[in-house]
């Protein structure tokens, strides 16, 4: 029996990853090294930073997943790679890199695009995954629902407007004065606070729409913290972190199950850095449950940028025959 081992290599942002990724299903390792501790004395990701720590960081990162995965480079049947959206600089590093092996090593090439690679982190679950099915992306640059009828057959229903959910849940978190990924500490703060004692608004927008806006709600809780220390008045940051959460919950909760409603699927993908979020995994889950669906999320390593996603996407692109050439470039807005 042959087995299709594809080394794959994510450098879109703030993570240099590698993995190898056996039959787009067997992990057989995903490296993934954080830059978080360069960055965060900036509040947010240096692109310059991330491009030189990328450069540093990628031929170890490679080697120890080849290592961990106990292969060589002669194991490797293909090698995949991040082709975008992203900062360009960081991306450039990973995708020179993967070229370069794979030319080397005379094997396909598959250019990957990022947001793709979240979804299929939902195929490295070990659960059935059906079509067609609503997919929800929420990371730090998107907020996505998408009607997937087959393997690389994608309709965006809907997406955000202004900001991304995890741009506000950082926006929010540095307004607090909390450190940067803003989304784990909001979370960690909403655990002991109160969503009800304090009303955010949820955009909604026209009658029907898939769209998200988030801008709105990052200026209401702008504005109460501001207003509350003119007015000396003590906040509850746990009560605020709670608040804004459940604001942002209800909506991404309410779109993706009506757009399963709509689209009659039977099973929901929750994916991408906010999908690490437990109180968004519950609501989706208890509202999935109610209405009969499968809701599929992967485990929180796999919802953060990590390169197994990238190998699992590469691999079923590598059955279609969608691989790359050498002339793949780097595209920084690179659409679905
Ligand atoms: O997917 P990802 O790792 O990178 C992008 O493609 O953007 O997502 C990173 C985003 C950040 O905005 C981060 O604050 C958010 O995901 N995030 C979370 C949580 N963990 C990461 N947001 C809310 N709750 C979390 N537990
Ligand atoms: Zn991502």
């Amino acid at each position: 029996m042959n087995i299709t081992k594809i080394l794959a290599i994510e450098t879109s942002c703030d993570e240099t990853s590698a993995a190898v990724v056996a039959d787009g299903k067997y992990i057989l390792s995903n490296v993934i090294s954080s830059q978080i501790k360069f960055h965060r004395e900036f509040g947010g990701v240096v692109p310059e930073i991330a491009s030189r720590k990328h450069i540093e960081n990628i031929v170890p990162v490679v080697r120890r997943a080849l290592m961990e995965a106990r292969c060589d480079f002669e194991d490797i049947d293909a090698v995949a790679v991040t082709q975008g959206p992203g900062l360009v600089g960081a991306l450039l590093v990973g995708l020179s890199f993967g070229k370069a092996a794979a030319y080397a090593l005379n094997v396909p090439l598959i250019g990957v695009n990022h947001l793709v690679g979240h979804i299929y982190a939902g195929f490295l679950t070990g659960e059935e995954v059906n079509f067609p099915l609503i997919s929800l992306v929420v990371s730090g640059g998107h907020t996505s629902i998408i009607y997937i009828k087959n393997h690389g057959d994608f309709e965006i229903l809907g997406q955000t407007r202004d900001d991304a959910a995890g741009e506000v849940f950082d926006k929010v978190a540095r307004a607090m004065g909390l450190g940067y990924p803003g989304g784990p500490e909001i979370e960690k703060l909403a655990r002991k606070g109160d969503a009800q004692r304090i009303k955010f608004p949820r955009a909604w927008l026209e009658e029907g729409s898939y769209d998200f806006s988030f801008s709105g709600l990052k200026s209401a809780v702008l504005n109460y913290l501001h207003n509350a220390k003119q007015r000396k008045e003590e906040v509850s940051f746990e009560d605020t972190a709670a608040a804004f959460q459940e604001a942002v919950v209800d909506v991404l909760v309410e779109k993706t199950i009506r757009a399963a409603s709509e689209k009659e699927v039977d099973t929901i993908l929750l994916v991408g850095g906010v999908a690490a979020n437990q109180r968004l995994r519950e609501e989706m889950a208890s509202s999935a449950d109610k209405k009969g669906l499968k809701l599929i999320v992967p485990p929180p390593i796999l919802c953060t940028d990590n390169a197994a996603m990238i190998a699992c996407a590469a691999y079923y692109q590598l059955k279609m025959g969608n691989c790359s050439d050498l002339f793949l470039n780097a595209e920084a807005d690179l659409q679905l």
